[in-house]
């Protein structure tokens, strides 16, 4: 109960005197509940239901209630409406850690990045990191986790790849149905984002993604679509961008229309923070509520039920879900949160599921590092400086520890060569006070430049080889949120290839081997080097345990079981989508800062060019359906490592056991045998081929993922996939309907989508077709690239 400062004016005689008193506040008459709701909204002055739906600012300053988290709903205490509390993911509570005249600490864990979690190509693993997380937000008192983020990887320079899952939206949406399963089943929110047709950073509050209907329908829709139907998240976040010309926030026939007729849900929508420009066309769209809240948008919503452009019906139906929103919250419940969590527990989950996310392209009989291999040399300054995770605000770049290569190899039972580590730790530093003379910032909205390669000499390179039993070189790259890669970034600097070649040779001369471990945002370019590396793997970003991830993988004590869940192209320029996208636009500012005139550098006015830029203000996805592999598996285009692969240190044989269409529900049998010497785990995909039919069709399509338990050499164990009939549909624009053409379908068991290892072939009797609604349609044709014309 409140205290509330009352104040009696006593008048007797000539002396007016005040008096104040401490009170109790009145207990609200009318507390929300369940039942109540509507009675509630009534109860609600005009200024209070505006207020509901748009948030109360970031939470960034130090007397905030939890201090460097995203924001929160607005309260109203005399009807027993509490906020609900908001903060960053996906893979951290991104809160800050110290607050200000507070000893006590607020560390959350650093889990593996997305990309990391889905190349485990295990929903058991996302549902494990999201139990996690909910734990944490859930234990610091907060109600909802801002994540996943569930945007397709159309394009590898994208920034905010680390934050999504796949090039596939199968995978998208069954790795995210399983973490949001996982941070729900804490009773913890969560809000998928960015809705939708989110995948450049580069001008991200104005570029226009242009698109037809089948691409939006099949790729950039299909993983929001699975994941929603699966998991039912408790919010939905629309993204920046426009699609097709409207901006995703005020865009009706996506909240309404598709988000809400068609799939059924039944959450609140939110918008990015700070997106779209007019708040009344948002309330309008089903977009419930404006975060972080603005003062124009509180007077636009105001004004506009005022003078009748916007019915109060609607703002009702808004504050009503913003409203079981909250109900839902631990606030609401009056949960008594420790402020503690289980961080030793949780770096446990961290180790478990970075090392199986890890993936291990090639290996010349180089790993499992051998009994004999004990003295080890760590190449590369990222061994030294390794990328747990990614940055942008999900990332508050203040982790709890990132565990070094160093500390993970001597952990492991290995000598690192310790001059090495001198001669490293020495360059380092040099490198910090030449790129970051002020410090390094903890946060950056543009890439933080990485320190340069340098080469031993000939006299060094001699006593390295000599000293030590095998040599270990790591790459890094890191990005994030408002900003986009550039072609730099996915290839390789000219001394770091020299660096790999050095060491590669040295050591090969003298009978050793060299191991290559990619500590990566996103993929670069690996083809013209790979061939230097005795082994190759792909730690992507694990988390704070870094370190101790990649050693269990080295050292075998983890057998390697990830997969990719992207291509790794290789060149830029392979993909088509390389031809559309803002690959070597000159980064002049933030995102957020493009397209108010400013120009960020000088404080200036920005000359703004007049004609619409292609890439910058509008992207056309020319492409079509061809992003990864279904462009290169269709065209035939070679790759360096292909969507799906991942080696282990064992084998495994695969059977098709059986094939059945019954109803609308397929499934397919398949017999994983361990048949090598080492215990392990497979990830199993079924891709389907369609019969020739009046629509253009991919050489195949994912339609279904599973992995096995740890299988001990000569065990086996009989995975079942399933999925449902028309998920092997095609959508036709024309007739805006899910059409599956009659004919033989071919079902097929692979170890990725170039090692196909059996196939059935089912037939389907009758075609048929689903009806959607025919919206989101470009407003002008789009172009085709030549690369995807047959
Ligand atoms: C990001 C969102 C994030 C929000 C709140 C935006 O800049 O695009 O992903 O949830 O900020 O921090």
């Amino acid at each position: 109960m409140k205290l509330k400062r009352l104040s009696i004016s006593i008048f007797s005689g000539f002396l007016a005197l005040t008096v104040q008193a401490q009170l109790p506040s009145p207990e609200p008459q009318l507390r929300l509940t369940p039942q109540n709701v509507d009675e509630v909204i009534r109860a609600m002055t005009l200024e209070e239901k505006v207020h509901m739906v748009i948030g109360c600012g970031m939470a960034m300053s130090d007397d905030a209630k939890f201090p460097g988290t995203a924001g929160r709903t607005y309260d109203i205490p005399r009807l027993g409406i509490p906020s609900a509390y908001l903060a960053d993911g996906p893979h951290r509570l991104a809160m800050a850690p110290k607050r200000e005249f507070d000893s006590h600490t607020y560390y959350a864990t650093e889990f593996p990045s997305s990309t990391t979690v889905a190349a485990t190509f295990d929903p058991e693993a996302a549902f494990q990191v999201g139990q996690a997380l909910g734990r944490e937000v859930k234990d610091y008192g907060l109600d909802v986790l801002l994540a996943p983020g569930v945007n397709l990887m159309r394009n590898v320079l994208c920034g905010r790849n680390h934050e999504y899952y796949s090039e596939d939206p199968l995978v998208v949406g069954k790795i995210a149905a399983a973490y949001i399963n996982g941070i729900q089943s804490q009773g913890t929110g969560t809000c998928i984002k960015h809705f939708a047709v989110n995948n450049q950073e580069t001008n991200r509050n104005n570029n226009d993604s242009r698109l037809t209907t089948r691409p939006l329908r099949e790729l950039y829709l299909k993983g929001f679509e699975i994941a929603i139907k699966e998991s039912q998240p408790w919010s939905v976040m629309t993204a920046y961008n426009k699609v097709n010309g409207k901006y995703t926030c005020e865009d009706k026939e996506l909240t309404e229309d598709i988000l809400r007729s068609e799939w059924g849900y039944k959450g609140v929508v939110m918008s990015d923070w700070n997106a779209g420009m007019d708040a009344v066309a948002s309330m309008l769209a089903g977009n419930d509520m404006m975060q972080p809240g603005q003062d124009r948008q509180y007077k636009a919503i105001y004004e506009a039920v005022k003078n009748g452009t916007l019915s109060e019906a609607i703002l009702n139906r808004n504050v009503k879900r913003v409203l079981e929103f909250v109900l839902k919250s631990h606030t609401y419940a009056g949960y008594q949160y420790p402020n503690e969590t289980d961080l030793k527990g949780h770096a446990q989950v961290d180790r478990k599921i970075g090392a199986e996310g890890i993936v291990l392209l090639d290996n010349k009989e180089a790993l499992p590092l051998a009994q004999g291999v004990k003295k080890v040399a760590l190449y590369g300054t990222t061994s030294y400086d390794m990328v747990p995770a990614g940055m942008g605000f999900g990332s508050t770049g203040i982790g709890y520890y990132t565990v070094s290569l160093v500390e993970g190899m001597r952990k492991a039972g290995y000598t690192v060569d310790g001059k090495l580590i001198k001669q490293y730790k020495k360059h380092l530093f040099d490198e910090q006070k030449r790129l970051f003379p002020q410090g390094r910032p903890p946060f950056s909205f543009t890439p933080l430049p990485r320190a340069e390669e340098f080469l031993p000499t000939a006299e060094e390179m001699i006593a390295q080889v000599q000293d030590n039993d095998i040599a270990i070189l790591t790459l890094g790259r890191t990005s994030g949120e408002a900003c986009d890669r550039r072609i730099g970034e996915f290839m390789l600097k000219e001394n770091e290839k020299a660096l790999i070649k050095q060491v590669s040779e040295a050591y090969r001369a003298a009978g050793k081997k060299l191991v290559v471990i990619l500590n990566i945002c996103s993929p670069v370019e690996t083809a013209s080097w790979k061939g230097y590396a005795d082994a190759v793997i792909c730690a992507f970003q694990p988390g704070q345990e870094v370190g101790n991830c990649i050693a269990d993988v080295l050292s075998g004590k983890v057998n390697p079981s990830g997969k990719l869940p992207m291509t790794l192209a290789v060149n830029y320029g392979d993909a088509p989508s390389d031809a559309n996208f803002p690959s070597d636009y000159e980064f002049k500012m933030p995102s957020f800062a493009m397209g108010t005139g400013m120009n960020f550098k000088s404080d200036k006015k920005e000359e703004k060019p007049k004609v619409p830029e292609a890439n910058v203000d509008y992207t056309n996805y020319e492409e079509g359906i061809y992003v990864g592999y279904r462009y290169f598996d269709t065209f035939g285009k070679e790759v360096s490592y292909p969507f799906g692969h991942g080696l282990s240190y064992t084998s495994f044989s695969y059977d098709i056991e059986s094939a059945s269409i019954e109803g609308d529900q397929c499934q397919l049998k398949v017999t994983v045998k361990n048949t090598g010497k080492y215990a392990g785990r497979e990830a199993v995909q079924a891709y389907v081929k369609a019969p020739k039919g009046a629509l253009d069709k991919p050489a195949k399509e994912l339609k279904a993922f599973g992995k096995t338990r740890l299988l001990e050499p000569g065990e086996s164990q009989t995975l079942t996939l399933t999925w449902h009939v028309m998920d092997m549909a095609s959508y036709n624009e024309k007739s805006a309907s899910w059409e599956l053409d009659k004919g033989e379908y071919q079902w097929m068991a692979a170890a990725s989508s170039a090692d196909v290892r059996d196939t059935v072939v089912q037939k389907i009797a009758k075609s048929s077709k689903v009806k959607t609604l025919d919206v989101m349609k470009p407003q002008a044709a789009i172009p085709v690239n030549p690369m995807v014309k047959r």
